[in-house]
């Protein structure tokens, strides 16, 4: 059965809880973390989860997740609505992605409203907090399982 998959997290979202709490919530990174492998364990999906503030650190994250992982959940923080690179790298994996914002980014500045990785996607969720990334396991398990 296909169950592997990673969560890979963008730019400053190791300091959730700390910034911005009206767009992010008051939940620390570490209890983010905590959530998705619990949510994961009961859904008999193999989490990894990752954080990285460096653009090419995250092409190289997707581009190993290719032989390592079934699918993708990536929230690319502000490199989504910059990245070229990490678009690229996300065209090339095969299998699905979920794109995740846990604040509406069409609400917020005009610059965010432009995602260069939607297309890329199979799907996404955002402005619905940390709980997205529970919707986005739960999406993910079934995608998965479709496709066995
Ligand atoms: C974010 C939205 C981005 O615009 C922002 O740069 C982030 C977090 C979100 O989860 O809402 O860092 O991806």
């Amino acid at each position: 059965m296909s169950n592997k998959i990673i969560i890979i997290n963008g730019p400053n979202l190791n300091l959730l809880g700390e910034r911005e709490q009206s767009q992010y919530g008051s939940h620390s990174f570490e209890d983010l973390k905590d959530i998705c492998t619990k949510k994961s364990e009961e859904l008999g999906l193999n989490l990894e989860f990752t954080q990285s503030n460096i653009e090419g650190e995250l092409v190289n994250l997707i581009q190993d997740s290719r032989k390592d992982f079934d699918g993708i959940i990536i929230n690319a923080a502000a490199f989504t609505h910059t990245s070229v690179a990490i678009r690229d790298a996300l065209s090339i994996f095969k299998k699905p992605i979920i794109e995740i914002h846990i604040s509406n980014i069409y609400k917020r500045e005009e610059f965010r409203h432009n995602s260069l990785i939607s297309d890329v996607a199979t799907g996404g969720i955002f402005g619905l907090g940390i709980d997205g990334y529970i919707l986005a396991i739960i999406s993910m398990q079934k995608l998965l399982k479709n496709e066995d």
